[in-house]
């Protein structure tokens, strides 16, 4: 099973960004953490992280044409791009929308994603072990769209 793993805007910064907020780790912790889950699982992983939107919506593009299944952090787009949405719509595989942080707990523009409402499923709070959930379910056959 192919499971693009998607990041937005300033996920690369992790480790280093409010890691009162984010956490201690980095994307390279991220990108290592999802490699050696997919390898337990069997699943085919590919982790990419970018802070423009137009190359996100091209991989969501891909995805689609493949038949991929997502798990998708898209960090501040999620609160406002209908962009990303209109593309997480196309998708036909499974999609799981992820956050680091409880965005229900922080400000209130964070408080609505615009993407949930055509993702599968949405984790947000659990820090990266959200990503590792995220593809559990999807290698339980579970991530049905
Ligand atoms: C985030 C939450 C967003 O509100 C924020 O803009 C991010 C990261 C998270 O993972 O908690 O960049 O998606």
């Amino acid at each position: 099973m192919k499971v693009r793993v998607l990041n937005g805007p300033n996920l690369g910064r992790l480790g280093t960004r409010e890691p009162e907020v984010y956490g201690a780790s980095t994307y390279a912790d991220l990108v290592a953490l999802c490699e050696s889950t997919g390898r337990d699982l069997g699943l085919d992983v590919t982790v990419r992280q970018t802070d423009a939107e137009h190359e996100l919506l091209g991989w969501l593009h891909a995805a689609a044409d493949e038949g991929a299944a997502v798990v998708l952090n898209p960090a501040a787009w999620s609160h406002y791009s209908y962009a990303v949405r209109d593309a997480c719509a196309m998708l036909r595989g499974p999609l799981i929308e992820v956050h680091i942080s409880n965005i229900h707990t922080r400000e209130e523009f964070r408080h609505h994603s615009v993407v949930s409402a055509v993702a599968t499923g949405v984790i947000c709070g659990l820090g990266l072990d959200g990503y590792r959930l995220a593809l559990h379910h999807l290698a339980a056959g579970h991530g049905a769209r």
